[in-house]
């Protein structure tokens, strides 16, 4: 038997990398690879890129520019870019850094067999193509390991709002959502193989519209209350969404569908109209104040969770303070602040942009508002009795950790449990990032 050639992937950016960063294991496990933590011992170096910010291309180049002695050592290391600076730079990054042996963009996942046999020929090997095929159906004969109690699913790829910032349109390219027959198999295998939680992934996921079994196209809620009969499977979460594809259905979910969970990545962006003009995010601040009430009104304890991007193009002090009020108002759970970076080829990055240190001050005040924020929602936990899905051991013996409805981390105390576990647990207490609490009783 010959020895399994071994593949170290580096995975930045979003969750949908990290799904992806799976299926190209898995896809390379049919050609012998089996995955190593480490790539001084690697056969093939993949990095799995993020473009969302600043300096992302230059980033991956430095890392590229860090395996030189490795290859120089071990000259039948393959070396390979993927995701969506692969997409971005195409054949530019074997130009720049000639020791990168295949360029594979985020649709092209599939053809990996045939990219890593054209590389190791000796070969370059480079696929940006948005071919018609779904990349995850072919990648779906792989080996059934087991799983952890909690996975992604991607459901949907791409956008089409075109957002003034951002980069993905491009990268990701238009809208496209994958049958919901494929989710589903998808969703019962992972289901069979462990799995409790599945958060399905999508860059506009509340915008999907897959043909369903009756040949309909069915929305992201009729999806979900279609996961929701999968026994075994106890909780579903979805990620990320824009506040216009928030339709009735969902909203309703959100306050009948028993396994969907009481969290919602919801981002705004700006508090201000003006910006939110600018940003081309055609919603307005109070449109998305009013689809929280009615969100709230659906699930009263709903956990909200946005993204903000501080130091837009235009963006005065007035505008600023309008995104502070918005999230005094809403209250968030959780919150992640950028400020802007400009992303070339998108349109805001030809406009005159703010001062650095604007920026860095702007940043900072919104991200103590949120932190204070975070941990107020964080504390208004104790006292109250949550539902854990525990994942693994704590850092002390006899503890495990895992997540509450809300995302949440909670401690326990308790030897006896295992991962995967479902239990009631009464919070005692709230620390700098996670809770602690008592089992009540398992589920
Ligand atoms: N600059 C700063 N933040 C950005 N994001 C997307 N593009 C940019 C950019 N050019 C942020 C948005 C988005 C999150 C994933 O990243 O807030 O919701
Ligand atoms: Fe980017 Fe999200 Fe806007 Fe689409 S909706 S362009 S992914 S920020």
């Amino acid at each position: 038997m010959t020895e399994p050639k071994k593949l170290f992937i580096k995975t930045y950016g979003c969750q949908m990398n990290v799904y992806d960063s799976e299926r190209m294991a898995e896809a390379l496990g049919g050609q012998g690879y089996v995955e190593t933590k480490s790539a001084d011992d690697a056969d093939m170096i993949l990095l799995n890129t993020c473009h969302i910010r600043e300096k992302a291309a230059e980033k991956v180049y430095s890392e590229l520019g860090r395996y030189k002695g490795l290859k120089a050592e071990k000259p039948d290391l393959k070396i390979g870019v993927a995701g969506c600076v692969a997409q971005a730079e195409g054949e530019e990054i074997m130009r720049r850094q000639p020791l990168v042996d295949l360029v594979v963009g985020p649709q092209s996942y599939h053809r990996l067999p045939e990219l890593e046999a054209k590389a190791r020929s000796g070969e370059k090997a480079l696929d940006t193509d948005f071919p018609e095929e779904d990349k995850f159906d072919v990648l779906k004969n792989r080996p059934k390991a087991k799983r952890g109690p909690t996975a992604f699913l991607t459901v949907q790829e791409g956008c089409d709002k075109f957002c003034a910032f951002c980069v993905v349109p491009y990268t990701r390219g238009a809208e496209v959502s994958r049958p919901a027959t494929r989710v589903l198999d998808e969703a019962r295998d992972l289901v069979d193989r462990g799995v409790r939680e599945i958060t399905l992934l999508g860059q506009n996921v509340n915008a999907y519209h897959g043909e369903g079994p009756d040949g309909a196209d069915w929305s992201l809620a009729r999806l979900i209350w279609a996961l929701n009969d999968i026994d075994g499977l106890e909780r579903i979460r979805f990620t990320t969404s824009h506040p216009n594809d928030m339709d009735d259905d969902l909203i309703e979910a959100h306050g009948n569908c028993a396994k969907l969970m009481p969290y919602l990545h919801l981002p705004v962006q700006s508090g201000s109209d003006h910006i939110l003009k600018r940003m081309n995010r055609s919603h307005t601040a109070e449109s998305y104040i009013r689809l929280i009430e009615r969100l709230r009104a659906a699930r009263p304890d709903l956990l909200l969770s946005g993204d903000f991007i501080v130091g837009f193009p235009e963006e005065s002090e007035a505008d600023f303070q309008a995104t502070l009020d918005l999230i005094e108002e809403v209250k968030y759970g959780y919150a992640y602040s950028f400020k802007y970076s400009t992303r070339p080829g998108t349109p805001a990055a030809e406009r005159a942009q703010l001062p650095e240190d604007v920026k860095d001050e702007r940043l900072q005040r919104l991200q103590s508002l949120i932190t204070r924020q975070q941990r107020e929602v964080q504390d208004s936990m104790v006292g109250k009795t949550v539902s854990v899905l525990f994942e693994k051991p704590g850092r002390f013996a006899g503890q495990m950790v895992g997540k509450s409805e809300y995302l949440h981390a909670v401690h326990v105390q308790s030897p006896d449990l295992t991962p995967g576990t479902l239990a009631k647990v009464h919070i005692d207490s709230s620390g700098a990032n996670s809770l602690s609490g008592t089992v009540k009783a398992v589920l």
